[in-house]
């Protein structure tokens, strides 16, 4: 339908209205350069009347309105000099069919010193912001990233590279491994490559909530709810995760009835508070962790098996350190050296023999552990490097063969083969006692394979 004059006229006004409010200073040229648009009272104090027509040249100084309209190429956020005032506008060409048929020159600040303001302004609120955030982030956020996570072990590599494709993903991960391989860490790390990063990271530790609790605690309730429940309610973690990454931590503590509830929160992708009677909308992605095989705890029944397979998606099982011996000099020297700091004569190395006895051990704490070790091992050494007698007993004894006694009755009752036998046996037991059980590590010890010790433990009759 055509516009009435009426309509059209009315539009003008509310743009020239719009064109007053929005701009310091706004003005328009035709092709020739003629000045067809002019609301810069403000800054010349000259009126449109008196220039309609005239070339931009003889109007404004400093002007480029004129090149604009040659060239065809806008310009924004130039500074231009006009009465002493350093301005800042944009000269942007109309194009009409390919030719360019005037162009619209605006002032966004009268001053230069605006902007400055204003960037001032955004710096302080960027400052803010980023305060707040870190805060946030401290209460309930991730902490570690994947290049906190270190390894020259090919197969954990590959973990961290499993872990950091499937980051992106919404797939809920299982991370298994010993106590102290970095589980913890896998799982901030996922969050923090994720786009759920901006989003919370709640921890729940199945172990550490008491089993009455865990419902409240994961479901959230209403006022009321039950008896000895807070007159405000309170919001689940299942809740506070929203939009974020619930980390599952030792899931095998989850109790079985608990389970049940879990498993319909993940197909449903909604909850409802203890209590309440409205559904919430749950968008969260599932993390958990596990230092026991949980597959085993399924086939005994201890686990419910389709809530298994709904959180292990991604599996992803976390070497231990006794077989990542690359890993156990790596840790050693990446610790030695972040303790160097907070100890003035900290050592800057291993003797052959310390290092040799770290990586024979069987390390049941892990990285955690080796932390430890090195750290215990720093407080004790007196020498530029640390010694195996700096270590731990259980992991290096300066007497190792000490215990073993060579006697034989006066009478000399037995052969010489019966005599060698039992004591081949004594230290075939010593160095199992030394790898506390582990066989491979005890082979290791005495220089054997694995499989001539068990001949050998079997041949001996010193097989339990
Ligand atoms: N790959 C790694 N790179 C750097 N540090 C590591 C790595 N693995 C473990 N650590 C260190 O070991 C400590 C234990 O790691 P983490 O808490 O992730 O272990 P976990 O597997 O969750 O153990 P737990 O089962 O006992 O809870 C961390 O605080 C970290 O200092
Ligand atoms: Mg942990």
């Amino acid at each position: 339908m055509e516009k009435t004059f009426e309509q059209l006229k009315w539009e003008m006004e509310i743009i020239d209205e719009f064109i007053e409010k929005a701009y310091e200073g706004l003005i328009i040229i035709d092709h020739k350069g003629n000045i067809i648009k002019f609301k810069y009272e403000r800054l010349l104090d000259v009126k449109e009347e008196e220039v309609i027509g005239r070339h931009v040249t003889e109007v404004i100084e400093n002007t480029r309105l004129h090149i604009v309209l040659k060239t065809g190429h806008p310009e924004i956020g130039d500074v231009q000099m006009i009465r002493g005032n350093n301005v800042v506008t944009s000269r942007i060409p109309i194009i009409r069919d390919g030719k360019v048929v005037g162009v619209v020159g605006t002032i966004l600040f009268k001053d230069v010193t605006e902007v400055q303001h204003m960037a001032e302004h955004l710096d302080r609120m960027k400052r803010h912001v980023k305060k707040y955030k870190q805060e946030l982030k401290r209460l309930n956020g991730a902490k570690y990233t994947f290049d906190e996570i270190l390894t020259n072990d090919k197969h954990m590599q590959s973990m961290i590279d499993i872990a950091k494709k499937t980051a992106v993903t919404n797939s809920s991960v299982f991370v298994e491994g010993e106590s102290g391989t970095g589980k913890e860490y896998f799982a901030h790390a996922i969050h923090e490559n994720s786009y759920r990063k901006y989003g919370p990271f709640v921890k729940i530790n199945c172990a550490s909530i008491p089993e009455n609790l865990i419902e409240s605690e994961l479901f959230g309730y209403e006022p009321g709810a039950f008896t000895g429940a807070s007159n405000h309610g309170k919001i689940g973690k299942f809740e506070l995760a929203n939009g974020g990454t619930i980390f599952l931590d030792e899931l095998n503590s989850m109790p079985l009835e608990m389970q049940g509830k879990l498993l319909r929160v993940i197909e449903e992708r909604e909850l409802e508070r203890i209590g309440g009677n409205s559904r919430i909308q749950l968008d969260v992605r599932f993390i958990s962790a596990c230092n026991q095989n949980l597959a085993s705890l399924v086939a005994d029944g201890k686990f419910r098996s389709d809530l298994y397979y709904r959180l292990n998606v991604v599996h992803l099982k976390l070497p231990p350190l006794k077989n990542r011996k690359k890993d156990i000099s790596m840790f050693a020297h990446h610790y030695l050296k972040f303790f160097s700091n907070d100890y003035p004569n900290c050592p800057n190395g291993y003797s052959r023999e310390a290092l040799h006895a770290l990586e024979a051990y069987h390390w049941p704490g892990n990285v955690r552990e080796l932390r430890n070790v090195v750290e215990s091992a720093i407080n004790l050494s007196t020498k530029p490097s640390i010694t195996a007698s700096d270590l731990p007993d259980y992991i290096y004894q300066t007497k190792s063969s000490e215990g073993i006694k060579f006697e034989i009755d006066s009478d000399f009752d037995g052969d010489l083969k019966s005599h060698m036998d039992r004591i081949e046996g004594e230290i075939i037991l010593k160095a199992i006692n030394q790898a506390h059980g582990n066989r491979t590590e005890a082979a290791k010890l005495l220089g054997i394979h694995r499989t001539a010790l068990y001949k050998k433990l079997s041949k001996l009759g010193i097989m339990e």
